[in-house]
């Protein structure tokens, strides 16, 4: 008789480390794309060519790269001084930020491009 060895795989809980999916809407079918933590909404963005605009190129200058957050808001970074120089005090009611200016935390986040050019 071949002598044989039981044993039980006793792997510890690995701590589940989320990636960010970002869901964008725009005017055709909404697209997700997975980032980093600490990424920015407009290199999400960016990543599927979902048309943000801009002219500063994410530097937070130029006020334009507008995205309302439809849901997740709360795994982004907080309304910042340079958003609220852009957009004023209206967050609460718009839930527009700058793309550039807004870091995925974690968890999963759906916006909507906002365009003002025309
Ligand atoms: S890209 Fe110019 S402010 Fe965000």
């Amino acid at each position: 008789m071949t002598p044989t060895v039981d044993f039980v795989l006793d792997a510890p809980d690995l701590p589940v480390r989320p990636v960010p999916l970002v869901t964008i809407r725009g005017t055709g079918e909404p697209v997700a794309v997975d980032l980093p933590v600490g990424a920015t909404l407009f290199e999400a963005g960016a990543r599927v060519s979902a048309g943000i605009d801009t002219a500063c190129v994410g530097k937070g200058t130029c006020g334009l790269c507008r995205v309302k957050i439809v849901a997740g808001a709360e795994h982004l970074t907080p309304y910042s001084d340079e958003e609220r120089k852009h957009l004023g005090n209206v967050y609460h009611l718009t839930r527009v930020r700058l793309a550039c200016r807004s870091k995925l935390s974690g968890g999963d986040v759906t916006i909507e491009v906002v365009r003002r050019r025309k």
